[in-house]
């Protein structure tokens, strides 16, 4: 086994990917493993911690997994929903985050802004985890990569294509994927690729990887040879009112068992769920022998659970 390069995180939140070396996200990789294997050694390794979970969104995996993953480990969840009123709108995000780390050890935030997990995360001495924003969704992504190292062993050198929308699932798949040196290929309609500075930022990843990034609305071009094919919703939480028009658009996009054949032989299916079937994915391939989407949420629970674990200082 190759000794890892790093045993903590380097900075006090996990907000996004950005910050985070390959070192570190194969740290925890290697403290899932150890939670994934050993669910009764680590009873106790969070006794007494709280954590306060913020969601202004709809969720059944984040929410779940990360109240059971602080029980696990001996602590305690307290949700507060927040669907009908936005973070901020009661009183100042500074106000909540200075009442709220003298209560509980860690925050979890699923936000519409990235700017208020942000925020909330500036005003606290406590760790925040970035649940799902518009902009990002870290847990997801490092758990997809986590379940692909489990399938895979190395990543580096294979291919995963994301095809759909832009969006938050997408910008995290992509940075996480360019610095474990991944090849990361998004397949887009034309109008909805990712944030243009998620890209360029990517590109440096890429080149000090050994992965690479390209993004193109070619779907023939993208999905050949393609070792995951990854795809999420046309229309976010918060883009209800879209669902119509995307559907149209996206019409070509979905992964379905033409598509999978042009992949990979070997290749394997993933979407970070909820998925509707007959839209972004078919049923056959959603349900078929390919789809690892419940390997992948299952994974959620040991992967968040890693991070809570080194942002509270608890694993040695
Ligand atoms: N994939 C994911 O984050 O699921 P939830 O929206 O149910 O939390
Ligand atoms: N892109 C989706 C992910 C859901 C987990 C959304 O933001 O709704």
């Amino acid at each position: 086994m190759t000794a890892l390069a790093t045993t903590s995180l380097p900075c006090k939140d996990f907000l996004s990917l950005d910050e985070f070396e390959a070192e570190h996200l194969e740290l925890i990789f290697d403290v899932a493993a150890k939670l994934k294997a050993g669910r009764d050694e680590y009873t106790d390794l969070l006794r007494g911690k709280r954590l306060a979970m913020i969601f202004e969104k709809d969720s059944l995996r984040t929410r779940f997994t990360f109240d059971i993953g602080m029980t696990d480990m001996g602590g305690t969840a307290v949700f507060l929903d927040h669907r009908d009123a936005r973070l901020g709108s009661r009183e100042s995000v500074k106000d909540m985050a200075r009442n709220l780390e003298r209560w509980v050890d860690v925050i979890v935030a699923r936000t519409y802004k990235q700017r208020a997990i942000e925020e909330l995360a500036a005003n606290c001495e406590i760790p925040v985890i970035n649940g799902l924003s518009d902009h990002s969704h870290p847990c997801q992504a490092l758990t997809d990569y986590f379940t692909l190292t489990e399938k895979f062993g190395d990543l580096k050198g294979k291919t995963l294509c994301y095809v759909g929308d832009g969006n938050n699932t997408c910008h995290s798949l992509m940075v996480a994927g360019t610095k474990l040196g991944v090849n990361v290929v998004v397949c887009t309609p034309e109008g909805y690729e990712p944030d243009p500075e998620v890209t360029a930022q990517c590109a440096t990843w890429a080149r000090q990887s050994g992965g690479s990034i390209t993004v193109t609305p070619s779907v023939d071009e993208a999905v050949k040879g393609a070792h995951v094919i990854y795809t999420d919703v046309w229309a976010s939480m918060g883009q209800e009112d879209e669902i119509e028009e995307r559907a149209a658009i996206f019409n070509d996009y979905q992964v379905d068992e033409e598509m999978m054949e042009l992949a990979d032989p070997g290749a394997y299916f993933l979407h970070c769920l909820p998925a509707h079937r007959g839209a972004e994915v078919s049923a056959g391939v959603m349900d078929g022998p390919q789809s690892i989407v419940y390997d992948n949420a299952e994974n959620r629970l040991h992967v968040q659970k890693a991070i809570m674990a080194l942002l509270l200082g608890a694993w040695n």
